[in-house]
């Protein structure tokens, strides 16, 4: 059992609920993320009540509101960007359509004052907003305290009420005091205490899977990512080796030395079934026929190792590593929601599930209190501090062609004519690529503006011969151009882990196209990005050494013929090429 929640974050749409929540257990308070409309009487327990910012507008049909009982339930609350807007909305104030919004970072002026949320913040200070509308008219017994050279009202306060809102994000990094915001709200408005360390949850981890699972044994399908092993050695260790089975399935599309890495791990069993996923794949070339395909097999093998392990006898049940932010249905989980369906689809385990027998030790845990837990545990640093890696595998990175087609000199640069992916507000894109000569992330982002059709501006770094005489070249998912993905790949891992660079970066995918020559047929792609979440992304440079090192191994794999460095931030382009 976890403590019970002392600040509850009403979910107002979007991913900020859980930026919130995380932060505020970094504060060492438990909090969890409830839906906006929650009744009040509800989540009267909590000493706290955090509104979240989220993409609506008050004035929206249907948009995400709140119960208005919780401004009179004595109760402290804090509304967040749309969450100060929804909170002056029904409280009797104003809130204004914005024209054109304001986004990134601000500077706020903040007023001296004796409220214990401001409490020596006063100043200047860099903040980051994402909004278009802004609060007009304050409610009722509300006074300002902060403002920005377009947002006259940017922090707002009806003290005796223990009312606050703030228009811009303080668990955003990018807002500098943002965390001492936080704490004050927690510590000094709510008067909440410490009681959250993940780390301490190790011993009540382990009694609580020996209550849920009893006398059965535990089976988990594990991918060598972080939640599923950590759960694994968590459950391994609460039961003993003897009643824990793991079972990786190797798709063919792992990484170099992955699936050596995995069946290193005490207790799992390797099921091979790269020629079943390989042949599937023979001839295709569209990226979501390639995803669909991946899945449906993924759910056969699944099922055959069900069968003929019998693990659908009484005395197994499954174990997953489903964490927090997978469990609640929220506007921004479209990802998580496709990836849960790779497990959920399959029969047998939907009908474990159904009947109870499923054990999810980490299902109130945000990653980053996860990799806590493996530090506690004693898991290896290598394995914690992994980037994340897609469950499709190689296979979204290694992009496909159903034609040739020769290269397009425009004033700009070369259009590539390859198809890759990426995002524009909520939709999906699929657009070719520019390439330019310069390292310059600033041109880049200014030609993406610009220029019409492309959703994505790379630079070559280096080619074998000039990119005139190159051409994208028709061909599908084959082994050979897998095994070629999984060369570079490697390399890239090994120089960015000897050099450092790899703390530098969030998530540092490499591509393979199919652009080159006769000869040496791809082309590879280098796409170090930094990010929070994967929600967005930024593309990140890296030091000319490097760069050359990693090229000059990158250009002696067999079939290689040019290196490439993807300048676009997300969005406009998807962190995966696919
Ligand atoms: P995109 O390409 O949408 O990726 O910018 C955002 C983050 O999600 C990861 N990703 C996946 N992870 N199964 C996963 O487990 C998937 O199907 C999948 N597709 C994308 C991607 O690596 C990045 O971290």
């Amino acid at each position: 059992m976890n403590p019970t929640p002392q600040i509850v974050v009403l979910d107002a749409g979007g991913q900020y609920c859980h930026l919130i929540a995380r932060k505020v257990r970094d504060l060492g308070v438990y909090s969890e993320v409830r839906p906006s409309e929650t009744p009040a009487p509800a989540i009267a327990f909590a000493k706290g009540i955090i509104i979240s910012g989220g993409p609506s507008s008050v004035y929206d049909p249907g948009s995400p509101t709140v119960d208005p009982a919780i401004f009179a339930q004595g109760q402290a609350v804090l509304g967040i960007c749309y969450g100060q807007q929804l909170m002056a909305h029904l409280l009797g104030g104003q809130v204004r359509r914005g024209e054109k919004g304001e986004y990134g970072l601000a500077t706020l002026s903040l007023d001296e004052t004796t409220d214990p949320l401001f409490a020596g913040l006063a100043g200047r200070q860099q903040i980051w907003m994402s909004h278009r509308d802004v609060v007009g008219v304050l409610p009722e017994g509300f006074s300002t305290v902060g403002r920005t050279e377009t947002c006259a009202i940017a922090a707002i306060a009806a003290p005796q009420r223990k009312l606050y809102g703030l228009q811009f994000h303080p668990e955003v990094v990018h807002t500098t005091r943002g965390k001492e915001y936080l704490a004050n709200f927690l510590f000094r408005v709510c008067g909440c205490l410490q009681d959250w360390n993940p780390r301490h949850r190790v011993p009540t981890l382990e009694r609580e899977i020996r209550e849920c699972v009893g006398d059965r044994n535990v089976f988990f399908f594990v991918s060598g990512g972080v939640d599923s092993s950590v759960a694994f050695t968590l459950a391994t260790r609460a039961l003993g080796p003897d009643r824990v089975r793991g079972v990786y399935v190797d798709t063919g599309l792992m990484r170099e030395g992955e699936t050596d890495f995995v069946s290193r791990m005490p207790g799992i069993a390797v099921e091979r079934a790269e020629e079943r996923f390989l042949g599937a794949l023979e001839g295709v070339t569209d990226p979501e026929r390639k995803r669909h395909i991946i899945g449906e097999e993924f759910v056969l093998v699944q099922e055959r190792v069900i069968r003929s392990r019998r693990l659908m006898d009484e005395q197994w049940i499954l174990g997953q590593g489903t964490i927090y932010p997978d469990t609640i249905e929220s506007g921004g989980a479209e990802k998580a929601a496709v990836i849960k369906t790779h497990h959920n689809r399959v029969a047998g385990i939907q009908a474990l599930i159904q009947s109870g027998r499923i054990v999810e030790p980490l299902k109130s845990f945000y990653k980053d209190e996860v990799r806590e837990i493996g530090r506690e545990l004693g898991l290896a640093p290598e394995l914690l501090d992994r980037h994340p890696f897609p469950g499709p595998g190689l296979a979204i990175r290694c992009l496909c062609s159903d034609r040739d087609a020769p290269l397009q000199p425009t004033p700009d640069g070369v259009v590539i004519p390859l198809h890759s992916v990426g995002v524009q507000g909520d939709s999906r894109t699929y657009a070719p690529v520019l390439a330019i000569d310069s390292l310059d992330h600033a041109r880049a982002t200014a030609l993406i503006n610009r220029v019409s059709g492309v959703n994505r501006v790379v630079a070559r770094v280096e080619t074998r011969v000039p990119l005139a005489q190159m051409s994208v070249r028709a061909c599908s998912l084959t082994p050979e151009r897998i095994a070629r993905l999984r060369r570079a790949d490697a390399i890239v891992r090994r120089l960015s882990h000897e050099s450092d660079y790899d703390r530098r970066v969030w998530q540092f995918p490499v591509i393979l196209i199919p652009l080159g020559t006769e000869a040496a047929p791809d082309s590879v792609v280098l796409r170090p990005v930094d990010s929070v979440d994967g929600m967005t992304a930024q593309s990140v440079a890296m030091e000319t050494d490097l760069l050359r090192k990693m090229c000059s191994e990158i250009l002696a794999v067999e079939g290689v013929a040019g290196v490439f460095y993807d300048l676009t931030h997300k969005p406009p382009g998807t962190i995966e090429w696919e």
